[in-house]
């Protein structure tokens, strides 16, 4: 049996293919059906390497998963946009590749984010998923995220709902 190491890290530029990668993978799946086609196609054509290079270069926190020295998620994370919410830190994305996710790796990179949150002295957690996103729905709820507003996001003509989860 070979044993994978986990590794939570923060990014490097080096990373920044595999990031893109990532992101091109888990948002298709997640928002093929969900999100217009046309916007969806563009908004990952936006994020390429050098778009995660730069976002890594500026102070914007990038959180890597890598397993067996493969970049299997990301997440990033910052001070919480919300004024109506009164949590600190803000999770802004949580991305595992298609092939991990459902074994436990979505919640332990959360964890890390939030540690990583506290440690530079955000206390509290908000996290945004669009309501129908039901498996990030299911997600939040299961590792004890509170719903705590909603709001909407246009994309194109379409908008959609989303929901905060809260965490104090
Ligand atoms: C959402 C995501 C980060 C969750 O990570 P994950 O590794 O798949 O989730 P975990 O295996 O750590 O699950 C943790 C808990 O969440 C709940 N959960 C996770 N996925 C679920 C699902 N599809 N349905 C119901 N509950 C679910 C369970 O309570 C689970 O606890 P358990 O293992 O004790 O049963 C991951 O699936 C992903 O990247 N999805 C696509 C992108 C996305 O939607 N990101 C969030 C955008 S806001």
């Amino acid at each position: 049996m070979t044993t994978l190491s986990i590794d939570i890290r923060r990014a490097t530029r080096r990373d920044a293919e595999a990031i893109a990668a990532v992101h091109d993978r888990a948002w298709r799946l997640t928002y093929a059906g969900i999100i217009p086609h046309r916007v969806l196609t563009r908004m990952i054509g936006r994020r390429g390497p050098q778009w995660w290079a730069n976002a890594i270069g500026r102070s914007a926190t990038v959180l890597v998963l890598e397993i067996g020295g493969e970049i299997a998620g990301y997440a990033t994370l910052g001070r919480n946009r919300a004024r109506e919410l009164r949590q600190a830190g803000e999770i802004y994305e949580l991305y595992l590749s298609p092939e991990y996710q459902g074994i436990g790796l979505g919640r332990r990179l959360f964890e890390s984010a939030r540690e990583m949150l506290s440690a530079h002295g955000f206390e509290g957690v908000v996290v945004w998923a669009l309501e129908e996103n039901n498996a990030a729905i299911s997600f939040y709820e299961g590792i004890g995220g509170r719903d705590a507003a909603e709001g909407v996001e246009v994309f194109d003509n379409k908008a959609l709902r989303k929901i905060a989860f809260v965490w104090d």
